[in-house]
């Protein structure tokens, strides 16, 4: 592929972003849980190079980002649970696997050709700003080679991609640091745990949430395993080790929270996750202290379980 001159473009660049993207380039932005690798959804050109600057097989659909739920409804069927978990948590880290709609306008290549669309409505105000600006769909996978460690720094999305992709929007570190928690409806079911905690959507619908998370058979293509992998080795629930990422009072070389904070674990992981294996020599193994299977921690444990699978090449 030819290489790009990357612009790193700050808040006030805004405007120039938005019709960055409306000119069909690729400008990856911040959001409240990772940076989103966006192209205008409705051009085939443009998301054709998302998945080139990626290196992602074509067959793993793209989350659309959206700026108001009247852009979200012209693009697919919401349903009554769908209609109540957008209302309850749009703006924020949950994307909805709804039926598409007739005349939606997106690229087959974004839904890899399925009849159902992810939809995000993203909480970050720029990133909100930047959707509404730009005044089209947005599809955004996280903006990191596929395979690798989501960013959560423009840094990040530049030690990845620079010279593959027009632009970066920083606007300093993602709040929540893990990817949406996905959830595909009729039924509703659980594809990803992510940014949004398990409780808060069983809370919301009255009901405990199915799962359908099976690695070998991905509704989610996320779900596959040897995901978000660092190149060291990982291994989990350690409780101590030369090379230790720890957690609460089990403490290491990093600690993703002294205090035992899930919120703090989860915005820290990638970026440790990195640093860690900075740290790495050869044949060394980064021991990861055990997390609680509780609100951000099923994410959490999820991405570290992936890091740790048995690499598929
Ligand atoms: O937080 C996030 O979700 C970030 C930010 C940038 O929005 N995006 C993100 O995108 O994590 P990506 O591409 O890394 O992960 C999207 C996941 C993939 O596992 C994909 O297979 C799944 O969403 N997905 C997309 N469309 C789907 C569909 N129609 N049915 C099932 N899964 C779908
Ligand atoms: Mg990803």
């Amino acid at each position: 592929m030819a290489s790009l001159d990357t612009l790193l473009l700050g808040p006030a660049e805004l405007a120039k972003a938005a019709k960055m993207l409306q000119a069909g380039q690729l400008v990856a932005f911040p959001t409240e849980t990772v940076y989103g690798l966006g192209a205008d959804a409705r051009n085939g050109g443009a998301v054709a190079a998302i998945y080139a600057a990626k290196g992602r097989p074509s067959f793993n659909p793209l989350i659309v980002h959206v700026a108001t739920m009247e852009q979200a409804e012209a693009l697919a069927h919401f349903d009554h649970d769908a209609r109540a978990l957008a209302h309850a948590f749009w703006p924020g880290p949950l994307s909805l696997v709804l039926p598409l709609k007739d005349g939606h306008g997106l690229s087959s290549l974004v839904t890899a050709g399925l009849d159902t669309v992810a939809i995000r409505m993203p909480a970050q105000p720029l990133a909100g700003d930047l959707l509404a600006l730009a005044d089209c769909p947005v599809a955004a996978p996280s903006a990191n080679p596929s395979g690798q460690i989501s960013p959560t720094t423009a840094a990040h999305v530049l030690a990845g991609l620079s010279g593959r992709i027009d632009a970066v929007l920083d606007d300093g570190p993602c709040e929540v640091g893990v990817e949406s928690t996905i959830v595909a409806t009729a039924p509703v079911r659980l594809l990803r745990p992510g940014g949004l905690p398990v409780e808060a959507l069983e809370a919301a619908l009255g009901r405990p949430l199915e799962q359908d998370l099976n690695p070998d058979m991905p509704s989610a293509p996320g779900q596959l395993t040897s995901h978000y992998a660092p190149s060291a080795r990982v291994r989990l629930n350690q409780l101590e080790g030369a090379l230790m990422l720890g957690f609460g009072p089990i403490d290491g070389t990093l600690n993703l929270s002294p205090s035992g904070d899930l919120h703090e674990a989860a915005a820290n992981l990638f970026a440790m996750l990195r640093q860690m294996d900075e740290l790495v020599s050869d044949g060394n193994t980064i021991n990861i202290a055990p997390i609680p299977m509780i609100g951000l921690g099923l994410a959490i444990n999820d991405r570290l379980t992936r890091a740790a699978a048995p690499r598929l090449g």
